[in-house]
């Protein structure tokens, strides 16, 4: 790109005078369009339980629900995303609780489908919250077996959409596992629910607080770097993009966000598909204690959804969404 222009016929600051040039000539903007607020829920009744790493964010049981999805539906939020906290009891080696017809999120869905419909409901496939070993797939001989997990993953996004999950999200990353996700709903007439890949998914420490929230840091043995991707690859993301593109995926997710911008970057423009990225749990946590400790000030949480748009993101998860979209017209 050529570079026009010359100092002092060309001063750049002229046109950041006023906030009204500056709206005029924004090249990105954030709105309620862009934004997909992650829930948790949690069993049993009036329930609203905070999550010590996640200060300002609740577990809700299904009867306490409507608080937040009343919300969602007002400040317009187009998607909502379903994470469960599934108690001990329910848990075993092979997850089999994600097959339950009457779980948690299962519930939850029904419920939501049935009293709201200006948004879409995205529900999460993978196993971690139902393991007693918090992994995301079944582990044979010590390893986590790709091919026995795709069986499960299957039978529970099919599960997911037969009782009206809108969009599944994979976020498992074995391999396969959107091919043979998209050709099991085809197959149940299931033509039209779309599938959103977490295609791009890193083996991060920043998911530190969600497997809180749901319950699984303790379990959790090992780390998921046999399924996640590797911190220091860039091309390997774009063959995993590829790939899940090939096997039917509508949308494409990056994540964590923040310390990917590059990741984003670059799927956005070697991919003609919306590509969503989700600041993660570790990234709320970072943002929302400076802001407690006084830090630094509450600006930081719109300069970071910026920064993730900017960079190619069509749309964003992130636990800031309600907080945001309260406080959009400010900025
Ligand atoms: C589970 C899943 C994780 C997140 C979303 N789905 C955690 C993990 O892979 O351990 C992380 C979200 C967050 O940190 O906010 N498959």
């Amino acid at each position: 790109m050529k570079i026009l222009g010359k100092f002092p016929s060309t001063r750049l600051r002229r046109v950041r005078n006023s906030d009204w040039v500056r709206r005029l000539i924004s090249e990105n903007n954030l709105s309620a369009d862009d934004l997909i607020l992650p829930i948790f829920l949690t069993e049993g009744k009036n329930k609203k339980e905070k999550i010590k790493t996640m200060p300002g964010i609740y577990r809700y049981s299904l009867d306490k629900l409507s608080s937040i999805l009343d919300e969602a539906e007002k400040f317009k939020i187009p998607m909502i995303a379903l994470f469960p906290n599934t108690s001990n009891h329910q848990r075993d080696h092979n997850g089999s609780e994600a097959l339950n017809e009457n779980n948690l999120v299962c519930r939850a869905i029904k419920f939501i489908k049935k009293k709201y419909n200006k948004f879409g409901v995205m529900t999460d496939v993978a196993l971690d919250p139902y393991t007693s070993h918090g992994h995301d797939g079944i582990i044979l001989n010590g390893k986590i077996d790709n091919d026995e997990t795709l069986k499960i993953l299957e039978k529970q996004a099919l599960l997911q959409a037969s009782v009206g999950s809108d969009v599944v999200a994979p976020s498992d990353m074995m391999d396969g596992r959107i091919g043979i996700i998209r050709k099991a709903l085809d197959k149940k007439k299931l033509k039209d629910t779309q599938i959103l890949s977490y295609a791009v998914k890193y083996a991060s420490s920043f998911y530190g607080p969600f497997r809180d929230a749901i319950g699984s840091k303790q379990k959790l043995k090992g780390d998921k770097k046999t399924y996640q991707m590797d911190m220091r690859n860039y091309t390997e993301s774009l063959r995993e993009v590829g790939l899940d593109i090939k096997e039917g995926a509508d949308f494409v997710m990056v994540k964590p966000g923040m310390p990917y911008l590059d990741i984003i970057s670059q799927i956005k423009q070697n991919f003609k598909i919306p590509v969503f990225s989700y600041q993660v749990s570790g990234e709320y946590s970072m943002i929302v204690n400076s802001i407690k400790n006084k830090s630094l000030n509450e600006n930081v949480v719109y300069e970071s959804l910026i920064s993730l748009k900017r960079a190619g993101s069509n749309a964003i998860v992130t636990y800031f969404a309600l907080d945001i979209v309260k406080k959009i017209n400010k900025y």
